[in-house]
């Protein structure tokens, strides 16, 4: 029978509260080998992508034998710190976060050092002064993702004839998250290699330019309105890079309201990997798919347990990450599970 998930919250806070009564020693054997208490915060449950890493945090904890006190931070910064807090009253081993947002961590991580419990940073990255403050990081290379969708739309428009620059339009992730911040700076850094090279002879005019940049959250619903609006009040654009799948889902969506033809009329680019990101692309809806891995769990547990254990761990452990293209054969893509 399967517990109430609020009744296994409880189970781990409680057991946690009892463990605070012998706190434990700064290196213990047992977590090399056997249990300890890992406290994780997510940050919610915005996209497909988002309910399957939690499904994989979750169950590589049940299999490595981890007690995993879990807490989802429902978008808001505020809700993790507190979440953090609550980690380090209950004197957890290991605490390992996805911060929503890179800035604004300095407080709560000198709180976490003075209680000398160590912290994993995972999916997305920090950005603070004294990167003591935490253990390591572990994720997907952002900056990498961003240029692997640049590349291809360089190589998607090489042979295209074109008397004016091509317009890119770009639906951002979530303000001020490391992988809204590096997927735009990777994307932003291939184009401007390019234009350098390859300027339109006529008035030296640049080969890509992005007219229109807006951040859709990660939301299906906000890559559908922000669609809208583009398809509304901008005359003529070639591409759509959008971060994640969920807002192209939602981007497709107005296209096809308006009888433009997605993946046709307008290449588009996005980043996931999605089953339906995926789909999109088998049925030439999508161009090309960057895959965000989202099976970080087995990796986050294997580092827990090491900082568990009182060892140190790499600053940074990237998980491998794959592209599909619209010419690749793509009845060999296994299914996605997310
Ligand atoms: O941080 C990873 C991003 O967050 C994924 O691209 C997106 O789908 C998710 O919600």
């Amino acid at each position: 029978m399967k517990m109430p998930f609020c009744n296994v919250l409880f189970c781990f806070a409680l057991l946690s509260l009892l463990c605070s009564a012998c706190r434990r020693p700064p290196e213990s054997a047992a977590s090399r080998e056997g249990s300890f208490i890992l406290g994780f915060s997510q940050i919610g449950a915005e996209s497909a992508w988002r309910n399957y890493n939690t499904r994989s945090v979750q169950e590589a904890a049940g299999e490595a034998g981890i007690q995993l006190l879990y807490f989802n931070a429902e978008q808001k910064q505020e809700n993790q710190i507190r979440a953090i807090r609550s980690f380090i009253a209950y004197q957890v081993d290991v605490i390992a976060f996805v911060p929503i947002v890179s800035t604004g961590w300095e407080h709560v991580l000198e709180e976490a050092r003075d209680a000398e419990i160590p912290v994993l940073i995972c999916d997305r990255e920090i950005s603070i002064h004294d990167e003591s403050l935490y253990a390591g990081f572990i994720g997907t290379d952002s900056l990498q993702e961003g240029r692997s969708a640049a590349e291809f739309l360089i190589g998607r428009f090489n042979a295209e004839e074109m008397d004016r620059p091509v317009r890119i339009v770009e639906l951002s992730g979530t303000e001020g998250s490391s992988v809204a911040i590096k997927r735009a700076l990777g994307f932003r850094e291939i184009i401007a290699k390019h234009n350098a090279k390859a300027a339109l002879p006529e008035a030296d005019l640049a080969r890509f330019e992005i007219i229109f940049s807006a951040s859709g959250d990660f939301l299906r619903s906000k890559g559908y309105e922000l669609a809208s609006f583009i398809l509304e009040n901008i005359d003529e654009f070639d591409v759509l890079f959008s971060h994640n799948d969920g807002m192209t889902l939602g981007a497709i969506d107005a296209m096809k309201e308006r009888e433009i033809q997605p993946g046709t009329d307008i290449i588009i680019v996005t980043i996931d990997a999605e089953q339906a990101g995926i789909n999109a692309l088998r049925r030439g809806e999508v161009n090309f798919v960057v895959e965000c891995n989202p099976r970080q769990g087995p990796e986050i547990m294997r580092l827990a347990r090491f900082l568990a254990g009182g060892d140190r761990i790499p600053r940074i452990t990237y998980v491998h990450g794959e592209v599909f293209s619209e010419d690749d054969d793509l009845s060999q893509i296994p299914p996605r599970g997310y």
